[in-house]
């Protein structure tokens, strides 16, 4: 196990951004994470070429942006594209020959507010998490000498299925290189050792709201791939305002 000034280093989950407040974000690495889409998006439009990603956190400030700025306006409200923006947070819109180069400005109902969330709190260290990079994120985690926070996006607070496996699978790959005193972690790898074989069937099975959501909307591919591992395997950090590639 790691240590930092002898300290053990702690790997933590918060399961919903109204959790957030109770974790120590000052002096952890957080991952945000939501698997339905916006991280599994930023991961394959930077993967695909990208040069940046800016997350912001309404739809005012991106189309602000977009008049400002040479730049692809995207977003999404409640998973439809929202008003007065060009595209919307399906990854598969993302492809190297519509993002290669470009600069991104995207606003999501949960993932870019976390994000900004974290800002907030003082995280020294944010990346983006999700299947699609799962190996990057966990590579990333066990070389950096910091506590780790794997906080959720979920869905307007309320928790979700995909998320929680998301940070079952890390807490899977990377645990014994960190201290865990957290049921959430806890219940988070025993969600995901248990619906491992097949994630999507899993959240078919379990009617998870999300996975409804974008069902309803005709996006089955979009949930397979937001569900297939490593298919945009990209490090993603945020620096000085925008969302790299590493
Ligand atoms: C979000 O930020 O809540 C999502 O990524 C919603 C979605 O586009 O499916």
């Amino acid at each position: 196990m790691k240590t930092t000034n002898d300290k053990p280093l702690t790997l933590s989950t918060c399961l919903s951004p109204s959790l957030l407040h109770l974790y120590d974000v000052s002096s952890s690495i957080v991952v945000i994470i939501d698997v339905l889409r916006a991280t599994s998006t930023i991961a394959t439009a930077l993967y695909n070429g990208a040069r940046s990603i800016i997350p912001v956190d309404s739809v005012a400030e991106c189309i602000k942006l977009g008049k400002q700025i040479d730049v692809i306006t995207a977003g999404e409200r409640d998973g439809k594209i929202a008003d007065g923006l060009k595209y919307g947070n399906t990854p598969l819109q993302y492809t190297p020959e519509f993002i290669k180069g470009k600069i991104l400005v995207l606003t999501t109902t949960n993932g870019t507010r976390l994000l900004h969330m974290a800002l907030a709190e003082g995280a020294p260290g944010i990346i983006t998490g999700s299947f699609c990079n799962l190996s990057a994120v966990c590579d990333y985690l066990i070389k950096q000498n910091r506590n780790v926070i794997l906080a959720c996006a979920a869905w307007k607070d309320r928790i979700n299925i995909e998320d929680t496996l998301f940070a079952g699978a890390v807490i899977n790959r990377i645990k014994n290189n960190f201290q865990q005193n957290c049921d959430a972690s806890r219940m988070a790898e025993t969600l995901y050792v248990q619906a491992n074989n097949d994630l999507f069937g899993f959240l078919k099975e379990k009617n998870a709201s999300h996975y409804q959501r974008l069902m309803g909307y005709g996006l089955e591919d979009d949930i397979r791939y937001c569900l297939t591992v490593d298919n945009s395997n990209a490090l993603v950090l945020y620096d000085s305002g925008r969302l790299v590639r590493a």
